[in-house]
């Protein structure tokens, strides 16, 4: 009898072991895994806006260009999002109470702006600088997705620090003429890949490859 219950508890116990060692490497393999999905880098991530700005509304059918609105983003480090006077100047009608467009109408009496929520966000200790990326042919597209075709606007991209490197180390691929930076659904004229364009490209912009750690890190 006991010789039985011993070869027995020494197999559950192996087996417990094993299943230990098991999960001492499957537990971070997942977590691993699981940091790098769209889920967990917040791609595509549900942003409920004070108000349902549309931008197929604005930009597909009303053709407002994206700096009219996000005017920092040729001269500074931050896109900027519109003051509520630049809704104001079309939206002029005064708005029953309960109307989506409350926000608004309160942001014009109290002064106050539009409590926009941000959408696409690095952590501080990482430089960013729109400027330099729009001067040097560097679309919104590649960066934000096709806007134009946004009800609401969702991080497009992993924002990771292999995303921006990735791009850094091959930049010429992703280059558009300078007219087309803000241009939804751009195909180059040579076609997909438009290896000789990309070359001028680089050449015209004098770009470099810039992965040193403090180009991003200062
Ligand atoms: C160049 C003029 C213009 C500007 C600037 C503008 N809009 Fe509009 N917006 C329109 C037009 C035109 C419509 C379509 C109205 C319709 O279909 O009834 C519209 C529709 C909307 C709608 C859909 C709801 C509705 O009334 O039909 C919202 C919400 C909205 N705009 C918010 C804004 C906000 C917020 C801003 C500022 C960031 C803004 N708009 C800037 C012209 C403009
Ligand atoms: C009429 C004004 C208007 C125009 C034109 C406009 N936007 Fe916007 N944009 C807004 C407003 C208001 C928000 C904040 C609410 C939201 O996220 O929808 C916003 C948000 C964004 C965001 C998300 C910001 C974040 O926190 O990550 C991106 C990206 C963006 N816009 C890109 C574009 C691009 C690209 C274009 C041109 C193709 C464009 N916008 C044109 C008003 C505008
Ligand atoms: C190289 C990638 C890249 C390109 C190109 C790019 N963006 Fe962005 N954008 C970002 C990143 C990253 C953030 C978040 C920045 C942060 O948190 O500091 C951002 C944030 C924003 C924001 C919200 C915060 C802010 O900066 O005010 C808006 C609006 C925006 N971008 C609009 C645009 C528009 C419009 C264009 C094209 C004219 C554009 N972006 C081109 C990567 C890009
Ligand atoms: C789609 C391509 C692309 C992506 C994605 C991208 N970049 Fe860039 N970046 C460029 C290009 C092109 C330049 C200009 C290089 C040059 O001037 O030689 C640049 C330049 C920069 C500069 C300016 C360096 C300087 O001071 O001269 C910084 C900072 C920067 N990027 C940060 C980032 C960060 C942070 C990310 C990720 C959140 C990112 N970039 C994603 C293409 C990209
Ligand atoms: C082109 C821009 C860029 C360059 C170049 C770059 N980083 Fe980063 N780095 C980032 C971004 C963006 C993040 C934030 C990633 C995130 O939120 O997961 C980051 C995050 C980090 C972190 C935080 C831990 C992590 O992985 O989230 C460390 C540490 C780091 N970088 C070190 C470095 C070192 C060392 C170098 C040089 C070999 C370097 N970085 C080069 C953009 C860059």
């Amino acid at each position: 009898m006991s010789a039985i219950f011993n070869r027995r508890a020494a197999t559950v116990a192996r087996a417990t072991l094993v299943a230990l060692c098991a999960l001492v490497i499957l537990i971070p393999t997942v977590a691993m895994l699981w940091v790098r999905t769209p889920w967990a880098r917040g791609e595509h991530r549900r942003i409920v806006q004070p108000v349902p700005f549309d931008h197929r509304i604005h930009v597909t059918g009303l053709r407002i260009d994206c700096r009219y609105c996000h005017s920092g983003v040729e001269r500074s480090a931050s896109a900027g999002l519109p003051s509520t006077q630049k809704c104001v100047s079309c939206h002029t009608q005064l708005w029953r109470a309960g109307s989506p467009m409350e926000p608004i109408r309160q942001s014009v009496a109290t002064g106050r702006p539009i409590p926009w929520r941000r959408v696409t966000q690095l952590p501080d200790f990482v430089y960013f600088n729109h400027s330099i990326h729009v001067n040097k042919g560097v679309g919104c597209e590649s960066c934000h997705g096709r806007i134009d075709q946004a009800a609401e606007v969702e991080q497009a991209a992993p924002l990771t620090m292999s995303w921006c490197v990735d791009c850094h180390r091959n930049p010429a691929p992703t280059l558009r003429p300078l007219e087309a930076v803000t241009t939804q659904g751009y195909v180059p004229p040579g076609g997909d890949r438009d290896i000789e364009l990309a070359a001028v490209l680089m050449k015209r912009y004098q770009i470099h490859s810039l992965a040193n750690c403090t180009t991003c890190h200062r």
